[in-house]
């Protein structure tokens, strides 16, 4: 049987809002996830998707005088022309108005109601008229609500038996057969655990909301979207569908989120995976906020960052590099032009770029061009080799962690380390002694293995740009990244390949 694949997921985005910073984060993070594992040598099942059914989308189709179907289908492409812009590339892109999605979610609700799972009852609330959703009290309180748009409405519902599954979520996530993370977020989720957790309503009249997904032991309901957009992670992996496929993939290894979304998916979810009788996915990750300004972006206050411009102006592997480099998952942080191109310059620029092109020119220059045969191991190990040589046994743990922003930093450090080692060794001067050719060998080779290894470690984060470093130095970007990362992989004798300069300054106007 094939090995079990290393399955990662994104939420999956509401249509309605265009594509922006929040979802291209989470999906560009996915994506290096997948990178890291794949070049590791693993299998990846990487997923995002779109989430189309409910309210909001038919009212904005209706505006637009379009059907629900047709409204989606036009911004669902939105989000995959959008990836495949950044250059990512999953491997399911789910819509959960795919027919077989809703068969999924269809089998999933007819096997819980045979099971007395979910059970017929009134529900009675407040209902917010021109919102069409039920509110609490405590939420009319909050947000001031105009007693005139609400009604007392009391409706027949469908409730799952969520609160029944509660000891048993406690039990995964205390053990950490359900890891969630970072730690205060599974205090969070914890915390929440010791209350009664109550049933949940998973359905809407039609008379109220058609564009769903219908209940089938009751045509005249549609499915609660929560209930039928989370039964998206395992319809992707082939859920009653393709069993072989359901068996490599399932259960999935990381949930990516944002943590505003990490209740329905660290409570709901496994309650219904418990309830259905599918294994529990091994690890929810909920990160924090890009902000602008100290505040959450927001339509209204009009700040949202486009991250698509600055792909544009930098190119799509300097916006992941920021997002790795700059935010360690579980934290917010800002996002501001100054951060960026100080990211972009400093370190992309100054450190890796600029090491590459010293190196391969002096290579050139006193090498004739090809990777000399280090002579010497004057006084031990040289500083950046001894920075190199910690990074195997680091760098895998910090994939699981997904630590990237700690990865990020390790290989300036060794960048860092290398541009000091050109500096203490100053080739072009010891060229000029006919007697000092081992002292340049080494030099350059330490510096070229530097440069390989260090460019190695971030090609996942900067997919076009790590290969281009590796091709100028001659070596192999499909080397698995274990092999890649040790030192001395790098042939004596390898032709260098002078190539563009790696990350031009840019000029360009505030993106
Ligand atoms: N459709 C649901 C998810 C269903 S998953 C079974 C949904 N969609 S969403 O389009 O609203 O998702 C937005 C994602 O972007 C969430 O993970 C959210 O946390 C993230 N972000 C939105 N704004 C953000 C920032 N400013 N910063 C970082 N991420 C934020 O929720």
């Amino acid at each position: 049987m094939d090995p079990k694949a290393f399955y990662v997921t994104t939420p999956i985005y509401y249509v309605n809002d265009a594509p922006h910073v929040g979802t291209a984060y989470t999906t560009i993070l996915a994506d290096i996830v997948a990178r890291y594992h794949r070049a590791m040598g693993e299998q990846v099942w990487f997923l995002t998707g779109t989430d189309e059914h409910g309210q909001k989308a038919a009212d904005a189709a209706e505006k637009r005088g379009l059907t629900p179907r047709a409204h989606c289908d036009e911004l669902s492409q939105r989000f995959r022309d959008t990836w495949a812009r950044l250059g990512l590339a999953p491997d399911v892109f789910i819509r959960t108005t795919e027919a077989r999605h809703a068969a999924v979610v269809q089998a999933v609700l007819a096997d819980l109601w045979a099971r007395g799972e979910i059970y017929k009852a009134t529900y009675e609330g407040w209902y917010h008229v021109s919102d069409e959703i039920f509110v609490t009290e405590k939420e009319i309180e909050e947000k001031k609500i105009d007693p005139s748009k609400l009604k007392r409405i009391s409706e027949e519902n469908y409730f799952f038996r969520m609160g029944r599954q509660r000891d048993a979520i406690k039990a995964a996530v205390t053990s950490g057969r359900l890891d969630i993370r970072p730690e205060s977020r599974r205090n969070e989720v914890l915390g929440f655990l010791e209350k009664d957790l109550g049933d949940l309503c998973i359905s809407r009249p039609k008379a109220r909301l058609s564009w769903g997904i219908e209940l089938p032991f009751d045509r005249d309901y549609v499915t609660y979207v929560w209930f039928d957009a989370l039964l998206n992670y395992v319809t992707g992996a082939g859920y009653r569908q393709d069993d072989a496929q359901f068996a490599r993939t399932w259960p999935a290894d990381l949930h990516l989120m944002g943590k505003d979304i990490l209740t329905t998916h660290s409570i709901y979810w496994p309650a219904m995976l418990l309830a259905a009788g599918i294994p529990l996915p091994k690890r929810i990750v909920a990160h924090g906020w890009w902000l602008v300004a100290g505040g959450k972006m927001s339509k209204s206050v009009g700040n949202v960052v486009n991250p698509l411009a600055y792909a544009d102006t930098f190119g799509v592997d300097a916006l992941r590099w920021f997002f790795a480099r700059e935010m360690a998952v579980g934290q917010d942080t800002e996002f501001s032009d100054e951060r960026f191109r100080a990211r972009y310059d400093g370190d992309l620029g100054n450190e890796w770029g600029n090491l590459l092109s010293r190196t391969v020119n002096m290579i050139g220059r006193f090498a004739g061009g090809k990777l000399p045969r280090p002579a010497l191991a004057l006084g031990g190990p040289s500083e950046p080799r001894t920075v190199a040589e910690a990074l195997p046994k680091v760098v895998p743990g910090l994939v699981d962690d997904v630590a990237f922003h700690r990865i990020g930093e390790a290989a300036m450090e060794l960048l860092r380390a290398g541009n000091r080692h050109v500096d203490v060794t100053q080739p072009w001067k010891a060229a000029k002694d006919p007697g000092k050719g081992p002292v340049v060998a080494d030099a350059l080779y330490t510096l070229a293995e530097t440069v390989r290894i260090a460019s190695a470690l971030l090609a996942p984060i900067l997919p076009t740009k790590g290969p281009e470093a590796l091709r100028q130095l001659g070596a192999d970007p499909s080397l698995d990244l274990r092999r890649a990362l040790a030192w001395g992989v790098g042939a004596p004798g390898t032709a260098v390949v002078p190539g563009a300069v790696l990350f031009p300054r840019i000029e360009a106007p505030k993106a």
